[in-house]
């Protein structure tokens, strides 16, 4: 990038810094204030070499509105899981409440996406984006469609306290009942771009086509077992979706097969996406639409980056 760090741009519009993490990794990263599909419509052709994301697949959630009933409490997309044992749940998402519309808007959404994805990305990126089981088809469709290939799914084995319940207000009358099994996996869609000629070919020229091996003797395995970000973690980075380092490094390190590239973020959240790349050593760019998580990813970033996560080692990533 030849740039010197940090450099701030005094609209705090883009941020380029760089960080080392407590594993002496340094990686150079930019986050951008911008909505993710306007960015990508600025950025250059074949210019990002892998995607790592969990979009606001809900569409609805992250609208000021919505945020506004989940910090009230009341009502809206987020519900407070029922809580049998006295500890206080945090909200998620409820998708069961799309309606047909919703999901139309969610399709075009993805459809937009996967266009600027197309172009801006090199041929044989990666792109790993998280969704979950109810709505993950709505995602990829619009990926086979703009021409990306799909890759299988990374499964997050991760305990959610989504679904299991019994039958509302006739908890009693059916006891024995749960409306839908409880939600013990996340669907991470995994597609690449088209390879230009074979993949030994692709690697030659941009780098990218194949996936980072753990070791010489282990390849990159597609389930992962992955608690939900909690404890200091959590502390450092209050966003109601935070991804675990734990997991986040053992994707992004394996999206980058030669450890060369930038990997991109369109919906960082809290960046948490960045920190792992920057634990892996790799650069990075980031960008969100909310200014209050921006400003959160500016101050988590840094720090993400040089938590140690308490499990151990999976699929290679740093700790
Ligand atoms: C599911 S969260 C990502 C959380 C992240 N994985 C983390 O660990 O902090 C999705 C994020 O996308 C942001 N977002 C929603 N629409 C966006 C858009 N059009 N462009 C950029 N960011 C957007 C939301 O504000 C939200 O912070």
């Amino acid at each position: 990038m030849g740039r010197k760090y940090p450099t701030y741009d005094t609209s705090l519009e883009c941020i380029v810094a760089e960080a080392a993490a407590a594993t002496g990794a340094r990686a150079a990263y930019e986050v951008y204030l911008d909505d993710a599909l306007e960015w990508l419509d600025r950025a250059a052709s074949d210019s990002i070499h892998a995607v790592v994301t969990d979009p606001p697949y809900g569409v609805l959630e992250y609208t000021p509105k919505q945020l506004e009933k989940m910090k009230n409490g009341r009502g809206g997309v987020w519900r407070i899981p029922p809580s049998f044992d006295g500890c206080a749940r945090r909200p998620l998402p409820r998708f069961t409440v799309l309606t047909e519309a919703h999901k139309e808007d969610i399709r075009r959404l993805f459809a937009r996406l996967a266009e600027r994805l197309m172009r801006v990305l090199v041929p044989g990126a990666h792109v790993f984006i998280a969704t979950n089981p109810l709505v993950s088809y709505l995602v990829y469709e619009p990926f086979i469609a703009a021409g990306f290939e799909k890759r299988g799914e990374i499964i997050r084995m991760v305990m959610t306290l989504r679904g299991g319940d019994r039958p509302k207000n006739a908890h009693d009358e059916f006891a024995d009942v749960s409306v839908m099994p409880r939600s013990c996996w996340e669907p991470w869609g995994l597609f690449r771009k088209p390879c230009e000629g074979r993949v030994q070919d692709n690697l030659r020229t941009w780098r990218t086509g194949g996936l980072r091996r753990i070791s010489a003797d282990e390849p990159f395995k597609d389930v992962i077992r992955s608690s939900p970000a909690r404890g200091h973690e959590r502390q450092i980075a209050p966003h109601p979706s935070l991804k675990p380092q734990h997991f986040l490094r053992q994707v992004v390190r394996a999206a980058l097969p030669l450890g060369e590239g930038v990997v991109l973020d369109p919906f960082m959240g809290s960046g948490a996406t960045i920190a792992a790349a920057i634990a892996c050593g790799y650069q990075s760019i980031g960008i969100e639409l909310n200014p209050e998580y921006f400003m959160m990813a500016l101050d988590c970033i840094p720090k993400l980056a040089a938590y140690t996560p308490s499990e151990a080692n999976g699929n290679g990533a740093k700790r």
